[in-house]
């Protein structure tokens, strides 16, 4: 088999044939799909029912080192669904019903509606995220992706300009601050501690420069709060016009692998009541974007 990708938007999102990635892949089969992900941002796989969680973090093991999901979260230890290196995406609780309208980690995980990008609120923030679609609904639930390089080179030259250096100060308490959802620990709010991401990226292989939003961002360094997020929301406006977007609607064993430093994504309301069961690993990057404050 050789891997083909085959676009389903020009030069962002990508279909994969050609590999079973619930098993063991060879060295030029990795290699293709890394230029894929470099080429596009966003690879699209169908069919791939992998067996147990084993598989999927082998296959993204292939790309770097996983991200713990420590810190990312108001799940307890004891509440957990998966293991610590799986995100758990899915609406269920450890007893895989679904949560209560009520429950906090149903609430806490609504931010995943507002578009963002994976671990933006780490001083390191990730690089790939790959999304496991087990159990999809039928309708709503879909996942939107927006090309946040394309977002950029749109951009006239006079706000290029004016965004180059900035820096972002990024936090889950001001994403989860913009749904009202402010009742924290002591221990969550020391873990959601604000880190700082510039604005504008640039991709280490391709070179490309990209907008680096996300909703975890609540001001930018130097100006006024309200003044940056009056900014970054425009920003932001700008960056998910459905020129630049793709909507991603999930049949089952769908697995979507995208990069984080050149997009962002969220996912769009669903029936609740129903079982959406979905299951992320998460690459981790290999470098702050910009100096972090010390601790
Ligand atoms: C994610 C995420 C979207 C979805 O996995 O990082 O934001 O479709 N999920 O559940
Ligand atoms: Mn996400």
């Amino acid at each position: 088999m050789t891997v083909t990708i085959t676009p389903l938007t020009p030069g962002f999102v990508g279909e994969v044939t050609g590999v079973d990635i619930t098993q063991p892949l060879t060295q030029p089969q990795v290699a293709a799909l890394e230029a894929g992900m470099d080429r596009y941002a966003v690879l699209v796989y169908h069919g791939q029912r992998f067996a147990d969680d084993d598989q999927q973090k082998r296959f993204s093991r292939y790309f770097g080192a996983l991200e713990t999901t420590a810190g990312g979260n108001v799940t307890r230890p004891e509440q957990r669904r998966l293991d610590a290196d799986m995100a758990d995406v899915s609406n269920l609780g450890a007893d895989h019903q679904p949560l209560a309208r009520d429950d906090r980690r149903r609430l806490f995980n609504l931010g995943n509606q507002l578009w963002h990008s994976d671990s933006s609120f780490r001083a390191v923030p990730a690089k790939y995220s790959l999304l496991s679609g087990r159990i999809v609904v039928d309708k709503g639930g879909n996942t939107e992706f927006a090309d946040m390089r394309a977002a950029y080179d749109a951009l006239d030259d006079e706000t290029k300009a004016q965004i180059e250096h900035l820096v972002c100060e990024h936090s889950l308490l001001y994403s989860r601050g913009t749904l009202g959802f402010t009742e924290l620990s002591e221990d969550e709010k020391k873990a959601f501690t604000p880190v700082r991401q510039r604005l504008v990226r640039t991709h280490p292989v391709t070179g490309r420069k990209s907008l680096y939003l996300s909703s975890h961002i609540g001001t930018i360094i130097g100006w006024p709060m309200p003044e940056a997020r009056a900014f970054i929301r425009d920003l932001t406006e700008h960056a998910t016009q459905p020129r630049f977007c793709y909507s991603h609607k999930w049949r089952p064993y769908d697995l979507v692998m995208w990069d984080n430093r050149t997009t962002m994504h969220r996912v769009r309301r669903f029936d609740e009541t129903q079982v959406r069961d979905m299951r992320r690993t998460t690459i981790a990057g290999d470098s702050v974007t910009v100096e972090q404050l010390a601790a």
